[in-house]
């Protein structure tokens, strides 16, 4: 800090009247240098902020709401050059994402409540939420480690989805700011919802110019299964402006996982080649969705896993979409194997969001990247086992940019 520590040090009662206007007109002066001097630093110290913020993001932290059971709900805001960014401890949930369109018009571009009771009343949609233990069914809430059979709760038409009637949406995060973003951390005791194993979960996220990183790290004290995706619904011209089948999606993914009447996949791994799942290249959303194909009647629309390209572990793009009315672009890259490509097909026009308006069907979808469902009952797919001593890292971005018509 510049410090000034001249004026009125000579002023006493024997000095004559010149040299009193002698030391305020110094001291004038040296005010008006140290003003300037003063605003020099002011000026770099903020260039400097704003430099280290739109490179790695500023961080702020608030009071969201609190739960029934008296714990604190914080909300992080990560703010960049191009994207804000709303994170909340309950469910560990992205709130809101703000972005620009192609004329610079800034859109909330995730579906959601304003305050928390609108999350705590709504047990099905998962809007923004890191799902767990486990993402995605498990047939029959049943599977078997090392012959030892493990019953979860069975919670969606006979099946257990997204880790149980108590998942990791619904718990309240522990969490610290890190390098521009947050990192959320829970510990979910072995035997919680009918899983083993003591299991610690590190869900970071960090933001960067035009992309928000989700980094998961898993650790467990007893060998269990674990799949741990991201909820969040987009609609890339914004929360309450129609549904999503106008937009473009591409999924470079060759196969994907047909499911049964009770969205367990069969284990096949069908080519895309010919049917309204090949979005190899860049395809409307609507075009093909109401076609008279099996699968799309079984899940009312699009709600299925695709193998992606390339190894698990290995950075990948899992999608693109393309709002043509907006210009936004949202890609979409992971180290998972898989992406369910959900259409928002339960959403049902009885939720209400944001700023009052409903949530109708095909209003937001969901890219999850994730292991295969019910991958414990599937020795074949990419395994979800996870063993004591080890660590299992993996990373999702959303990257979110536009494009000239
Ligand atoms: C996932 C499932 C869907 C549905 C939604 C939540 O995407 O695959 O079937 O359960 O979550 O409503």
């Amino acid at each position: 800090m510049l410090t000034y520590s001249g004026e009125g040090r000579d002023i006493s009662t024997k000095v004559g009247v010149k040299t009193l206007v002698q030391n305020a007109e110094l001291s004038m002066r040296a005010k008006r240098i140290e003003g300037k001097l003063t605003m020099r630093w002011v000026k770099v110290i903020l260039l400097s902020m704003t430099t280290v913020m739109a490179a790695h993001g500023a961080v702020t932290k608030a009071v969201f709401g609190t739960t029934p059971d008296g714990k604190t709900v914080d909300i992080y805001t990560l703010k960049s050059d191009l994207v804000e960014a709303r994170i909340m401890t309950y469910g560990a949930r992205i709130v809101s994402i703000k972005t620009a369109d192609r004329n610079g018009k800034i859109a909330d571009v995730v579906l959601g409540y304003s305050a928390l009771d609108g999350y705590l009343a709504d047990s099905s949609t998962y809007f923004g939420a890191v799902v767990g233990r486990y993402g995605n069914r498990i047939a029959n809430g049943s599977f078997k480690i090392d012959g030892h059979e493990y019953h979860v709760p069975i919670n969606n038409n006979g099946q257990s989805l997204h880790g149980g009637l108590l998942g990791f949406d619904k718990l309240v995060w522990q969490a610290h700011e890190v390098a521009g973003g947050v990192e959320m951390t829970l510990v979910s005791p072995d035997g919680d919802q009918g899983y083993p194993g003591k299991l610690t979960a590190h869900v970071r996220y960090s933001l960067l110019h035009g992309a928000l990183r989700i980094d998961y790290s898993v650790s467990t004290d007893k060998t269990t299964v674990v799949n741990l995706t991201n909820h969040t619904y987009f609609n890339l011209a914004g929360d309450g402006a129609g549904t999503i089948l106008g937009e473009e999606l591409t999924l470079p993914a060759d196969h994907y996982t047909p499911v049964t009447p009770v969205l367990i996949p069969t284990g096949e791994l069908p080519s895309v080649e010919g049917t309204p799942f090949d979005f190899r290249k860049s395809t409307v959303i609507g075009a093909r969705i109401h076609d008279s194909n099996e699968q799309l009647k079984i899940a009312g629309g699009y709600d299925h896993n695709w193998v992606l390209r390339g190894n698990n572990g290995e950075p990948k793009t899992a999608a693109r979409v393309y709002d043509p009315q907006s210009g936004r672009v949202l890609t979409v890259t992971t180290t998972e194997p898989g992406v369910q490509f959900y259409s928002g097909n339960f959403l049902d026009g009885t939720k209400f969001g944001k700023a009052g308006e409903s949530h109708v069907k095909n209003s937001g979808l969901c890219l999850e990247t994730q292991h295969f469902p019910d991958s414990p009952n599937h020795p074949s797919f990419p395994t979800t086992l996870l063993k004591p001593g080890e660590t299992r890292h993996s990373t999702t971005t959303f990257t979110f940019s536009t494009h000239a018509k």
